[in-house]
Order: structure tokens, then sequence, then C-alpha cells
């Protein structure tokens, strides 16, 4: 039975509930929001859209109680009204930071042992909270990180290139954040390393980079937050998860090294990291993961 809660049902929220709905991705589908209203108009809403589909999905407006016997809870808490033009993603920690320590609490009151996968920004540190606040393995608590950024290197890249994004192979590092960097070392296209590349095709990757750190910011100048790109990215993950895929991601996780979640890949499974690896990464690329590691701890001490 693939059971999945969702709490914080705004943009972001009810993105990921209807791309779950659509594709059929869960067996049950537990919506949880402040705002009672709201919340019974997308229940509502989604299960008309459920039955004009052909896969069975239980979807319904649920309690803490509810979710204790989840296999994932994904939360897309937020405020994004408090991000301002050209901001930092940590203009939401002051108002997120106590909603998902409350939220922690109530998932570890009801005994919830499954996958907390966090969207909720500043990712980073809200899935450090999140993992406090739970008691769970740091393992079972991850969060959507570089994922997206990823993502849109891969797609700035691919649209230089002329090529479908899937055909780009690496990663954005660090802070889902200003600190990120493109690990270049870890690019690699049709078998090209980034070195080749940039020589052949003349690549700026200072802006292909810029362009993918800035990536929210862009969406978000226009239509005022982000959803679409930012709810695949968290059930590309879901799927990895409830299917016990084991395959390698890249996700913000608890990196005992440099006592922070910061985004660096690893194997996926059901029960949330199933295995680490380290990158092969050059001696500049990881001074800059240590650097993204103080940056969001020095950003996090001014602000909590
Ligand atoms: C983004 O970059 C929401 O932080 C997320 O779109």
């Amino acid at each position: 039975m693939r059971k999945v809660g969702i709490v914080g049902i705004g943009h972001v929220g009810v993105t990921v509930a209807h791309i779950i709905v659509s594709q059929g991705l869960a067996d049950e589908l537990v919506l949880i929001d402040h705002n009672t209203a709201k919340l019974a108009s997308e229940e509502l809403d989604l299960r008309d859209s459920a039955s004009l589909l052909d896969k069975h999905i239980f979807i319904h407006a649920g309690n803490y109680n509810d979710l204790a016997d989840a296999e994932v809870v994904i939360s897309a808490l937020g405020h994004i009204d408090l991000i301002t033009e050209g901001g930092d993603r940590f203009e939401e920690l002051r108002a997120n930071a106590p909603e998902a320590r409350q939220v922690g609490a109530d998932l570890q009151h009801v005994g919830f042992h499954g996958v907390l996968l966090v969207i909720s920004n500043p990712v980073d540190v809200i899935t450090g909270i999140y993992q406090k606040a739970t008691g769970l393995p740091h393992n079972q608590v991850i969060g959507t990180g570089t994922y997206l950024d990823t993502a849109r290197l891969k797609r700035s890249l691919a649209d230089i290139l002329h090529l479908d994004p899937r055909s780009i192979n690496g990663y954005v590092l660090g802070e889902h954040g200003d600190s990120q960097f493109a690990a270049w070392s870890t690019v690699n296209v049709l078998g090209e390393n980034i070195d080749t590349l940039a020589q052949h095709y003349d690549l700026n990757l200072t802006q292909i980079e810029q362009a993918a750190r800035i990536g929210g910011f862009t969406v978000f100048s226009g239509k005022g937050y982000t959803n679409f790109a930012i709810a695949h990215a968290a059930v590309s993950l879901l799927e990895l998860i409830l299917s016990d895929a084991h395959r390698e991601s890249i996700v913000s996780h608890f990196n005992i090294e440099l006592g922070s979640y910061i985004s660096s890949p690893a194997v996926i499974g059901r029960e949330g990291i199933v295995a680490e690896f380290n990158l092969p990464l050059h001696d500049d690329e990881k001074e800059k993961l240590l650097a993204s590691a103080k940056a969001i701890q020095q950003k996090t001490q001014h602000l909590i």
C-alpha cells in the first residue's frame, strides 16, 4: 500500500499532489494544511480529477495520525510571500523553521517511521530541523536540495548543445542557494568531458552555472513562485523511494564530515539514503563544497 502524505497545499504541494494523482503513484494520498477551506477545495478538485483517470487513489484531507503509517511524507510548507526580488531562500527561514519543528514533533508523536522528503526552503536547513524534530535516522530525512539546480544546469547546457537534457550527466553540489556550484569534473556529454566540450563549443561555463544558480529566481520574477519543476523533482525522488530503486540521485542529506545537510549524490531507496559514495571531486570542488556548508551554517546562525 503506497501511502503518501503532503504537508502544505500551496502552489508546490498541490502540484506535487496533482502529479501523484495523474500518474497514479500512490494508493492513498493524505493532504494536510492550516487553511482548511483551501484544503477542502483542493481535496475535492483532486478527487474530481481522479474520477476521470483510470487508476484508483484514495485522496483525503487528514491529520498527523493519518501519517503514522505513511511510506513517505513530503513537506511542501512555505512562505513564498517572504521572498524578495533577487532575495535569498533564507528569507523564508524565520517562518518555516518553527512550522517545521512543530510538524516534525507531530510526526514523531504519532510514530511516523517512513521517509520524510523535504521541499520547504531553505531546504538544507529545514531538512536538518526536521531530522532533529522527528528523531528519525538521518538517512530517512532528505531534501530535494540541488536536484532541481542540477536539472537547470543540464537544461541550460542542453539548450546550447541542442540535446535533450537527459543526455547530460553531472551535478550541481552544495546549498540549494547562492553558494551552490557546478561540479564540472562530474559533467559528461556523449562521452566527452567538460573541458573538451567547452573548447569545441566555446562554452561560457560561468554563465551556464549562474543560469542554474538563479534559475529559481528567474521563474519567480515573472510568476511570484515556482512549482512545476520543483514538484517534478520531488516526485522523481518519491518514485525512487516507493520503488526501492537503489538508484543514484542528488539530494540534500546529512554530510557527516561537514556536519550539515547539503547536496551530493547518494543511492536512494525505500529507506531514503540506502548507500553513500564519495564523488572523486577535484580539490577546488572539495573546497567549494566546504565553503557552501560554511555559508549555510553562517546564514543559519544569523537567523535562528
Ligand atoms: C526552486 O528553486 C522552489 O527553491 C525551489 O524552484
